[in-house]
């Protein structure tokens, strides 16, 4: 058993594990990759107070995000192919979620459908929708999701058409993967997994393909997203959806205050301060960046959660004393499964739970739900002089 001591160790792992095409699909942002480098480098521009002489003991990350009690409040997001990454990746990734304590969510692209997940796992789980045209499809991949039991329904704002990634073009990325000289002599090396991928039926995408007439299986991510993701997606059909839903909603991939004040007029649950992983709109700002200008304009009105560059639990810290109520990790989770299946994913949610406890009680506090940006040291004019 190879020894992780923090993120970077599974993903040096899941790099020499996986295939070559899954791994860029991981590690790339769209375009000069601008957005993606800088959220992580934003959190790192954030530093810590550390205090002294304070009783540490009894200490606690558990919290609540969208009332739903939590080990931590890191939840694990929507990854689109997360089933390529490893067999039934899936599966392994809401199972090692329901021990930890935390929320898995399911992609509408993911690789395991939602009554696979659904029937491998004891408790519910958060379904990922992204809108399609085919609105027949949409409704009733949203009543597929009310019948497994999903106790929230994330919406995604920021996919309607996707951010080039040029990785991705190159490589020809398909679930399952097409088989060219180049991906041959590529998976090749990669025995652990094509075991797995030989083991599991389990290889295209399981919400789409036998539900939406004229996908079939090796559909590219770019050709499908083109040709069925709406381009036309507004507030009005948002409402509808929520609506359709009648349970939490959370809209996902807000970067801006007003959009933010949008998604509290229409009574979401919360929001996810997101830029996608930096996959969408390069240029755009960081995530932790646009976080105090969004809180300031809801305030209250909407739990506020924020994805994109978490890769410790010290920046699930900066993340919570700036106002979040809740992160999302996809990126540290996905290297963990690529590397070693469900145990990688469960090794991720320990070293960032390990990170968050330890640094929160550098900071002279016992419980995450206390943290507050007295904690933090933040550079001046870190978020504001945007015009
Ligand atoms: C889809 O969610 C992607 O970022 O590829």
């Amino acid at each position: 058993m190879p020894v992780i001591t923090e993120i970077k160790d599974l993903k040096r792992l899941y790099r020499r594990r996986a295939p070559k095409m899954f791994y860029d699909y991981t590690e790339s942002g769209s375009w000069t990759e601008q957005t993606f480098r800088a959220n992580t480098s934003d959190f790192a521009e954030i530093l810590l107070r550390q205090r002294v002489a304070v009783d540490l003991s009894d200490r606690s990350t558990a919290s609540r995000m969208i009332g739903q009690d939590v080990a931590m409040p890191v939840a694990l997001a929507p990854v689109g192919l997360t089933g390529m990454q490893s067999a039934d990746g899936e599966i392994k990734a809401a199972r090692a979620a329901e021990k930890f304590g935390v929320p898995f969510t399911l992609s509408t692209m993911s690789i395991c459908s939602i009554e696979d997940v659904a029937a491998h796992t004891t408790k519910p789980f958060w379904f990922q929708l992204y809108v399609m045209r085919d609105e027949d499809y949409v409704r009733r991949l949203i009543q597929r999701a009310k019948d497994a039991g999903c106790s929230a329904l994330v919406i995604t704002l920021d996919l309607q058409i996707l951010g080039q990634r040029h990785k991705d073009i190159r490589n020809g990325l398909s679930a399952p993967p097409k088989l060219t000289a180049r991906t041959i002599a590529n998976l090749m090396t990669k025995w652990r997994w094509g075991a797995g991928m030989l083991r599991t039926s389990r290889r295209g995408f399981g919400n789409v393909v036998g539900h939406v007439q004229g996908v079939s299986d090796a559909t590219e991510l770019s050709t499908w997203t083109a040709e069925q993701f709406d381009p036309a997606l507004d507030w009005s059909r948002i409402a509808k959806l929520m609506e359709q839903w009648d349970g939490k909603v959370i809209l996902k991939g807000i970067i801006d205050p007003e959009d933010a004040r949008k998604a509290a007029d229409l009574g979401a649950d919360a929001i996810v301060v997101s830029n996608h992983g930096g996959r969408q709109l390069d240029g755009a700002l960081s995530s932790i960046r646009a976080l105090p200008a969004i809180l300031d304009a809801v305030g209250d009105r909407v739990e506020v959660h924020l994805d994109s560059g978490i890769r410790s639990g010290q920046d699930v810290l900066k993340a919570l004393a700036m106002g979040a109520r809740g992160t999302y990790i996809g990126r540290a989770f996905i290297y963990g499964l690529g590397a070693m299946g469900e145990a990688g994913v469960t090794a991720a949610l320990e070293v960032i739970h390990n990170e968050l406890d330890r640094s929160m009680a550098f900071c002279g506090r016992r419980k995450i739900t206390e943290v507050d940006r007295d904690i933090l040291m933040i550079p001046k004019g870190f978020s504001d002089g945007w015009q």
